[in-house]
């Protein structure tokens, strides 16, 4: 408890503010006020941590003193004890509906006011450092779960990077795609949390990659057709890994990875899923994987130039992909070439914040 509490007296009557001033003025800092307006006054000045007040006053009387006190955020938590002539019961409901702690009725005797005091005062100061203190550990708490988010993001993408590690060029693949799919998901209206649970989600979509054997991913020609069904494989490969998580960024990651890459029209793989029935997360990530994968260089392949690859992408609408989903990604289309001309031209500066932070920052 404070060395010494702030108490304000308000009474428009001399007398009784001498003998509430004989009472306490040992144990407490003292100030007073001869009217409710003056009351509020000194009150906002001051900040008392506890108010005395009378309530038939001429300017304004307690009731409305203490509506305006309970008003204003820096005077709402100060208890006020209404002292008062007035002992009828619906008085006392009045004061306390005004928003009072407590009531003590004229003439007043000097132990009760002095343990009344006592009493609000200690309550008044639990219940503030209970504030603070829960105030400080949700604080404590908020950050730790940030943290932790941090952490299993982090996680998350350093698994997708080991598991693509081998292939050339995998790192800004995955930053350019899934930064491509945020743009798309945010022009078909997906919310702040939706785009970044796609940017978090998208890079995880090659995943099961690493259960494809170096020579099938990396053979610099074209694949057999035995070969082919073992590197489709690597959608089945990917849900697998990704399985069974509670999480939300690898539960979609689980999506992205088995749905990226299904056809609007059924010609997919791994299920041949048809229209609607591929989650929106996979056709948003299809487009832009392969819009990535056309305008980068692949072992079996040069970048094609843009203008080419947007006429497939063009192409592919109704077919290979959603119309609706196309039309959104010509919508953003400049701000797909920017992320693309910056994750080219930063490369390095964003391997080195990748590598701490992941692919959600820094484009
Ligand atoms: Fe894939
Ligand atoms: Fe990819």
């Amino acid at each position: 408890m404070k060395s010494r509490w702030k108490v304000l007296i308000a009474d428009d009557e001399p007398n009784n503010l001498r003998l509430m001033g004989q009472i306490l003025k040992n144990h407490y800092q003292l100030s007073f006020a001869t009217g409710g307006v003056m009351a509020l006054e000194v009150a906002r000045k001051i900040n008392p941590d506890i108010i005395l007040l009378d309530i038939m006053m001429p300017d304004m009387d307690g009731y409305e003193v203490c509506t305006h006190l309970k008003a204003d955020p820096e005077t709402a938590g100060t208890p006020v004890i209404f002292v008062s002539a007035m002992g009828e019961g619906e008085d006392e409901l009045r004061g306390f509906d005004a928003g009072c702690v407590d009531y003590i009725t004229k003439p007043v005797s000097a132990p009760i006011v002095m343990s009344r005091i006592k009493t609000h005062l200690t309550l008044f100061d639990t219940h503030r450092k209970l504030e603070e203190m829960v105030e400080q550990r949700t604080g404590q708490l908020s950050r730790a779960v940030q943290k932790l988010e941090k952490y299993s993001l982090e996680t998350i993408h350093r698994l997708t990077r080991a598991a693509e590690y081998k292939d050339e060029d995998t790192f800004l693949h995955i930053l350019r795609m899934s930064h491509y799919s945020v743009a798309v998901a945010k022009q078909m209206g997906l919310d702040e949390k939706e785009t970044n649970s796609i940017l978090h989600a998208a890079p995880m979509h090659d995943l099961g990659k690493i259960g494809v054997p170096d020579s099938i991913l990396l053979k610099p020609g074209k694949l057999t057709a035995e070969e082919w069904e073992i590197m489709k494989q690597h959608t089945l490969i990917g849900g697998e890994i990704l399985s069974g998580s509670e999480a939300e960024y690898v539960k979609l990651g689980e999506t992205i990875a088995l749905t990226h890459h299904e056809k609007w029209d059924g010609s997919g793989y791994p299920k041949g899923l048809t229209g609607h029935d591929i989650p929106l997360a996979g056709r948003i990530v299809a487009i832009a994987d392969v819009f990535d994968a056309l305008t980068s260089k692949r072992p079996y392949k040069d970048p094609f130039s843009i203008e080419k690859s947007f006429a497939i992408i063009s192409e592919g609408s109704g077919n290979h992909f959603d119309p609706d989903v196309v039309d959104a990604f010509f919508a953003v289309k400049d701000e797909i070439l920017s992320i693309k001309e910056k994750a080219n031209s930063q490369a390095e500066s964003d391997f080195r914040h990748y590598s701490k932070a992941g692919p959600g920052t820094n484009l």
